[in-house]
């Protein structure tokens, strides 16, 4: 790790979508290309932190100098970060899928020629997020978890703050005419205790050095 106001401090962060099988071919998942994660991950360990990043599917590149960890679904990416503890930050990123197929299927499902789809039944994952900030004393001593909103961006992020155990909340909205899913800039908010900070448009690249920033004050 690089010297820096986060040396000697482990960060886990959870990025890109997760994939959840429905057969040996076929997959149910999250929109997410993983860019704000990851950019979040190198610009912790600029700060001088140890990182590991648990990523699910993207094409963006592993940062340089990190432990990154790849798994695809959702169970896998919650027992890599379980693994990764004890660490003093988290930064869940990451877009879980809500749902996984609930009896995946071992062959190709084919169609039956009744004209009818398959049922699929569906069952909760777990939430990775909420798992870490209910954590007893393995908890980390900071806890920072997204929303991506379409609508209520503030009050849907507020209870998370609530329900998830989190520190922060970094609310943005993903609304189509945004540009924010896939592209390179992003408007956050900051929503906590202490209340809301609004940030202006930024690079996503710039909203990862802002948020290490804040990170490393937190935790200094
Ligand atoms: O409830 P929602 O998915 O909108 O919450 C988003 C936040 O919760 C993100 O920080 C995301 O990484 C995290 N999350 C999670 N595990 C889930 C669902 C969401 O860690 N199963």
């Amino acid at each position: 790790p690089a010297p820096g106001p986060l040396a000697g401090r482990h960060v886990v962060i959870t990025s890109g979508p997760t994939h959840e099988p429905i057969d040996p071919v076929r997959y149910i998942a999250n929109r997410s290309s993983g860019k704000q994660g990851h950019a979040i991950a190198a610009a912790l360990a600029a700060l001088g932190a140890r990182v590991t990043l648990v990523s699910g599917p993207v094409t963006v590149p592993d940062p340089k100098g990190i432990t990154t960890v790849h798994v695809e679904t959702a169970r896998q990416m919650l027992a890599a970060v379980e693994a990764a503890l004890p660490a003093d930050a988290a930064v869940m990123a990451a877009a879980v899928a809500d749902w996984r197929v609930a009896a995946e299927g071992a062959e190709k499902i084919k169609k039956d020629g009744s004209g009818r789809p398959p049922a699929l039944a569906l069952t909760e994952n777990p939430d990775i997020l909420a798992t870490v900030g209910h954590l007893g004393d393995r908890r980390p001593r900071l806890v920072v978890g997204f929303a991506a909103e379409t609508e209520n961006l503030i009050a849907n992020a507020q209870a998370k703050l609530a329900r998830k155990g989190a520190d922060w909340i970094v609310a943005n909205d993903v609304s189509p005419e945004t540009g924010v899913m896939g592209g390179d800039a992003n408007t956050v908010r900051i929503v906590s205790a202490a209340g809301v900070e609004d940030w202006p448009t930024l690079d996503k690249g710039e909203v990862a050095r802002r948020l290490a920033a804040r990170i490393a004050a937190a935790l200094a």
